[in-house]
């Protein structure tokens, strides 16, 4: 029997008992349970195979929440909260004490984001306890934007897949720390840089594990199918490289015309928000096909093009 269902109820009820449901946002599908319940947080670790150096996000229901979870807000967080949420944004801003270590990893800072999903939204309004979710994936793997993909995941696993169809961004929030006050991009997201920038001004990316190391977002191999992947800037080309080899590519707008070949055209009306909100689902698909490679077009470095660019990035074998 499928586990993907859209009853709140019986989300708040699992939730309740201390067990996980999987979650919609607008980015990704979340593993979700109550931050608060040492049980629920660390079956997250175990379902998801996460290592506890790796803290998580917590979901609030509303920016009046962030005062129970937080102990200073910079002027530009406010700004930012404001212009962005609820949204593909997460903060990370100091910690007050009711936040246990665990959700943590024993940072004094805490990741918070209010996400744009009605289903979700609603969910968290019913619970008198904030989700921690990362997304529904194994450590490592590509996130989930169906319910059936978590469903493929877990189903041994979890009890329910709270159903919100699918996901409208496709891709993780934008994280945003603070140093001095002063806002840094922890992670490329779902927000283009240029909008940010609109808001806050000039912001500088810290997103490479030498920067980082210990936000795991940010490890060179992430978000990764099973099967080879390159990242290229000429499809063509590389394709004669695998000559006689099962090849599946993903490309941006324009098809390389090629019927011996498997092809996904991310957005044939070349719109980033389209080709991000595509892009994992055909990473999925592709790595259901047992193809021995895949090989991706490398995306424009302008708007979501740089958020794209990083998942392929981490999604690839290569390690520059
Ligand atoms: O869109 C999203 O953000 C999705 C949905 C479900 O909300 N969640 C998500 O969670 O992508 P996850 O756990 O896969 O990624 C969270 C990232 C990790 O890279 C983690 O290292 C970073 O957030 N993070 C969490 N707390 C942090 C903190 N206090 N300081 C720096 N990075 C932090
Ligand atoms: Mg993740």
């Amino acid at each position: 029997m499928s586990i993907i269902s859209k009853d709140i109820q019986q989300a708040i009820h699992i939730l309740t008992n201390e067990e996980l449901v999987a979650i919609p946002t607008e980015t990704v599908y979340g593993l979700a349970g109550n931050i608060f319940s040492e049980k629920a947080i660390n079956c997250i670790f175990s379902t998801k195979k996460r290592p506890f150096f790796n803290p998580l996000i917590v979901h609030l229901p509303s920016v009046d929440a962030l005062n129970n979870v937080v102990t200073h807000i910079p002027p530009k967080a406010k700004l930012l909260a404001e212009a962005f949420w609820p949204g593909s944004m997460t903060l990370v801003l100091p910690k007050n004490n009711k936040i246990p270590d665990l959700i943590t990893a024993g940072k004094e800072t805490v990741a918070v984001r209010i996400p744009n999903h009605p289903v979700t939204l609603e969910l968290l309004k019913n619970l008198p306890f904030p989700l921690a979710a990362p997304s529904a994936n194994p450590f490592g793997s590509i996130s989930p934007t169906k319910p059936e993909h978590v469903e493929d995941y877990f189903k041994n696993d979890i009890k329910m897949v709270l159903d919100g169809g699918s996901c409208s961004n496709g891709i993780e929030s934008t994280i945003i720390g603070f140093e001095n006050d002063e806002p840094i991009i922890y992670r490329l997201g779902a927000l283009a840089i240029e909008d940010i920038e609109d808001v806050v001004g000039e912001i500088s990316i810290k997103n490479k594990k030498e920067e980082s190391p210990d936000a795991p977002g940010m490890l060179s191999k992430h978000y990764a199918p099973k099967t080879q992947t390159f990242l290229v800037d000429n499809i063509t080309e590389e394709v004669k490289k695998h000559q006689g080899k099962k090849i599946g590519v993903l490309v941006f707008h324009t098809s390389i015309n090629d019927d011996s070949i498997t092809e996904i055209i991310l957005s044939k009306k070349s719109s980033f928000q389209e080709a991000a909100s595509n892009l994992y689902n055909a990473m999925h698909e592709l790595d259901h096909l047992h193809l021995d490679v895949i090989i991706a077009e490398r995306f424009p470095l302008q708007g979501l093009g740089k958020s794209i660019n990083d998942r392929l990035q981490r999604a690839t074998f290569s390690d520059s």
